[in-house]
């Protein structure tokens, strides 16, 4: 036995949550799901050379973490590699297990006074290795950058088997290719990351978070160019009205206004010095309709529910089809409009937030599918087609949107030296 049997699982009630992902979109039928222990565990797992699909917190939400529907494949999760190294507060980094989850690293690296410079909001599900291997982004990508850029080093256990690993922890270290890199948004076609060094950040003293409402995106776009002048700016996440009543009806959640209004940006700062005043002088130059200033920890959760809250609320009335791109900053306003006035009809309803420091908007279609019309339009302002979820299985045949022919056979010649008889995630990010 390979791993302990309880930990092999064949029963097709135990391999249905494994075979599902998050959003109920995406249904297979696995051989088996495994549940190694250690690395080595995992290598073992790789040498009898069965296609593999790596899970973490199958929380990803492009269909990558789920097998296909020829039984053929086993589920590999990753959910006991939960090894919390000590935090070293001089380097201010940290060693875990790919099956640690974000909000347990969270909570590991704050009782050492730092945090992770990745946040999101299935924090609590999503895993460290499934955040690497998607290159996760999140709500603070603005200040800290995606988790490629947390990245110091990676385990990890190629399709032979073989393990590599660099987590010395250096930060000048140009000793040729950046492997960890490289399996930094490969989306478990390279190898299964079995741990992660990654560089943590201060957690500060003071921090700020404001609501402020606009007439329009386009006013919240222009106002954005201003409050980035304020320091230690760490989120700038972007609403509009049907969202908002989306969630409002959803969950019961009160109007953070008198009024309605079109458009909101949720606005955080955070510093050794307290940033208000700053944020205030800032907001205060701004052509805004409404501003709530959260005061205490718990208005601050009430201001991230209205934000974080939109996913669940849209899988709720959905699955709706998730199109999660990016445009440069300046075209964001006229992108959004012009896919409304394309998508809107009576047969679907574009919903649209997202992450507006980094030109990232989520849009998310109830009703009839609108690849074609999307990736059309996102290619014509010069966008990507996945800004921060990956290509998975939905957005495979359209790859070739956001990727020149030559860089696909690159990819194809990376995916060959590694994974020679394409074992692991087949059909996931390659054809
Ligand atoms: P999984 O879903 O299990 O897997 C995702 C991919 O990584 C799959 O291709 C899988 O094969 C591969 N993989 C997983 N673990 C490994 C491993 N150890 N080695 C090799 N490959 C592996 N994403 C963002 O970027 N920003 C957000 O703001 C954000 N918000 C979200 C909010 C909600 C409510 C939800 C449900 C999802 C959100 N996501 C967001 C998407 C998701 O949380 C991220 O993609 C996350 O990184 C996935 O982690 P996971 O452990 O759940 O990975
Ligand atoms: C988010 O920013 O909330 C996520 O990426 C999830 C989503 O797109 O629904
Ligand atoms: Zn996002």
């Amino acid at each position: 036995m390979l791993v302990g049997g309880e930990h092999v699982l064949v029963d097709p009630d135990l391999r249905r949550p494994y075979e599902t992902d998050w959003t109920g979109a995406y249904k297979g039928r696995a051989a088996a799901v495994v549940r190694p222990g250690n690395t080595a565990e995992v290598a073992a797992i790789a040498r009898l050379g069965m296609p593999l699909v790596p899970q973490g917190g199958n929380t990803g939400l492009v269909g990558g973490s789920v097998p296909d529907d020829t039984g053929t494949a086993v589920v590999l999760s990753t959910l006991r590699l939960r090894e919390l190294g000590a935090v070293n507060t001089s380097s201010a980094q940290v060693t875990v297990g790919a099956g640690v989850t974000l909000g347990a690293l969270q909570a590991h690296a704050r009782a050492s006074g730092l945090d992770v410079g990745v946040d999101l909001a299935a924090r609590d599900s999503a895993t460290i290795g499934g955040m690497v291997a998607t290159n996760a982004g999140g709500t603070r990508v603005l200040r800290y950058g995606t988790m490629r850029h947390q990245l110091v080093g990676v385990e990890a256990v190629l399709a032979s088997g073989e393990v590599i690993s660099h987590l010395g922890g250096l930060e000048k270290d140009n000793t040729g290719y950046d492997l960890a890199g490289l399996l930094c948004g490969s989306e478990g076609t390279l190898a299964v990351i079995t741990r992660v060094r990654i560089k943590l950040v201060p957690v500060y003293p003071h921090r700020v978070t404001a609501l402020l409402a606009f007439e329009d995106l386009s006013s919240a776009v222009t106002g954005l160019a201003r409050l980035r002048t304020v320091a230690g700016l760490d989120a700038a996440e972007y609403m509009v009205r049907r969202g908002i009543d989306l969630v409002r009806s959803t969950f019961g959640v009160p109007e953070p206004f008198r009024r309605e209004h079109p458009a909101y940006l949720l606005v955080e700062a955070s510093g050794a010095v307290d940033p208000t005043a700053e944020l205030a002088a800032a907001i205060s130059t701004l052509d805004v309709l409404d501003v709530a200033v959260a005061s205490s920890a718990k208005d601050r959760e009430r201001l991230w529910a209205l934000r974080e809250l939109h996913t669940e609320a849209l899988t709720r009335a959905g699955p709706p089809h998730k199109y999660d791109v990016s445009v440069p900053l300046d075209r964001v306003a006229p992108f959004v409009a012009e896919v409304l006035e394309a998508v809107d009809s009576p047969s679907r309803t574009c919903h649209h937030f997202g992450h507006l420091g980094d030109g990232n908007v989520h849009l998310n279609v109830l009703g009839d599918l609108a690849d074609e019309l999307i990736f059309g339009i996102v290619n014509r302002y010069e966008g990507s087609i996945s800004a921060e979820h990956g290509i998975g299985r939905l957005k495979q045949p359209w790859l070739h949107l956001s990727r020149s022919a030559s860089e696909l056979a690159v990819f194809a010649s990376i995916k060959a030296a590694l994974d020679p008889i394409g074992m692991l995630n087949p059909g996931v990010l390659l054809s």
